[in-house]
């Protein structure tokens, strides 16, 4: 552990009320815990300002409006979006991808196209589009997978053909940790005419994202991720797109006029939010990113390289231990320890005070790749610290004397 005197330090343990001393919380990939000040901007929400959104006379739901579109601004503003109108509020990213599925590929496709995906992806960005592609006759295609358990961009432009209409892929992998190369994935979806949908999750917590920079036509993320409130997430895509996309789900907000005659629907956003929205969910997102920005995203990605590195370094001196993913990983660790179930790793983790994730992280087919049921995964966030990867890996050695 010398490389411990080198990394950046971030101790930011204090700001998170439910992080009590001792406990190593290593599961950030599936929701992250929440700042005080992000439990504050939601307790203000529902204890002060409480009123509904867009239709309210009065100065209070006047005053939340305002908050709520405030806070597409500031999601705006945080992915580099051209314009707010260009965030649609969502559930969540398993949400986004459905809206994108069901509005844009289900009217844009064709029988005949193909859509193109990884091997490494969540269950959130296959389903839905195995279930837009049965319906209309569109078949599916898979990206092979490094040797390190990178998406293979090489392999993606020699199997990408004109009848690609739309490429879904991971920005970061929730089980391996590797990083897209965004520009590059776009450059090759582009060479063919196909559009780009990136699955954020697990980047936006982790890196600085520029949807502009990285050049893709979709970004999903989830904020419960991001160290903000479930029930939360966001659709990003190109204005020029979300204007010939129909509406999704019908209902009170997503409309211009209606009548039995014939509905007309609200412009993009407000026509993919039917209903009443999670109004306090957005005032917490907004806070969230504040309070990311506030540590900034390059210093994030530092310190989670830095631990991911630490532990690397420390389990590949255990010879039972099998590291996944490649050395570069962005804060996710996905493991396996010879002759011992994954679920009996995070059971003895637990009782040392350490929680991991383990399990097919919604990953089956990764899984199959990767010749296992399951992993262990540990996945850092802002407040993890060195001693926390201190704790993981004497857990460890602790499993390993457990199961000789
Ligand atoms: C890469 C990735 N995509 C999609 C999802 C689905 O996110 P949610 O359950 O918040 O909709 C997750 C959550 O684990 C994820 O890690």
């Amino acid at each position: 552990m010398n490389a411990l005197a080198d990394m950046p330090q971030l101790d930011l343990c204090a700001d998170f009320p439910a992080i009590p001393d001792g406990w190593a919380y290593l599961d950030t990939a599936a929701t992250s815990q929440k700042p005080q000040v992000v439990i504050d901007a939601i307790a203000r929400g529902y204890d002060r300002d409480y009123a509904t959104v867009h239709r309210g006379v009065y100065k209070r739901s006047a005053d939340m409006t305002l908050a709520y579109e405030a806070a597409r601004r500031r999601v705006a503003g945080f992915m580099g979006a051209a314009s707010p109108d260009e965030i649609v509020f969502v559930r969540g990213a398993t949400e986004a991808i459905n809206l994108v599925a069901y509005s844009w590929a289900a009217t844009q496709l064709r029988a005949g196209d193909r859509i193109l995906l990884s091997a490494l992806e969540h269950h959130s960005n296959i389903v839905p589009w195995q279930l837009v592609a049965q319906r209309i006759g569109v078949a599916i295609d898979v990206i092979p997978l490094t040797d390190d358990h990178r998406i293979d961009l090489d392999a993606m432009a020699a199997m990408i053909t004109p009848a690609h209409k739309l490429v879904a892929l991971a920005h970061v992998s929730n089980v391996v940790g590797s990083v897209l190369d965004g520009p590059r994935a776009a450059a090759i979806a582009h060479s063919v005419g196909a559009k780009l949908l990136l699955d954020g999750c697990q980047a936006v917590p982790r890196m600085r994202v520029d949807v502009q920079a990285l050049d893709c036509d979709f970004y999903v993320m989830s904020a419960h991720k991001l160290y903000g409130p479930t029930g939360i997430g966001v659709l990003w895509a190109r204005g020029e797109l979300l204007d010939v996309m129909p509406p999704w789900q019908g209902g009170g907000a997503m409309i211009d006029r209606v009548s039995f005659a014939r509905t007309s629907y609200a412009p993009p956003p407000g026509r993919f939010e039917a209903g009443t929205p999670h109004i306090v969910g957005a005032l917490g997102l907004h806070a969230a990113i504040d309070y990311v920005e506030s540590v900034g995203l390059d210093a994030i990605h530092a310190h989670e390289t830095a631990l991911v590195a630490l532990t690397r370094a420390a389990l590949s001196q255990i010879n039972s231990v099998t590291l996944f993913g490649p050395e570069d990983s962005a804060g996710i660790v996905s493991f396996a320890i010879e002759g011992v179930h994954p679920h009996d790793i995070g059971t003895i983790l637990d009782e040392e005070g350490v929680a991991i994730r383990a399990g097919h992280h919604c990953a089956q087919p990764l899984m199959e790749l990767l010749g296992v049921d399951a992993t262990a995964r540990a996945s850092f966030g802002i407040y993890n610290t060195p001693a926390d990867v201190d704790r993981l890996v004497k857990g460890i050695q602790r499993v390993t004397r457990i199961f000789g």
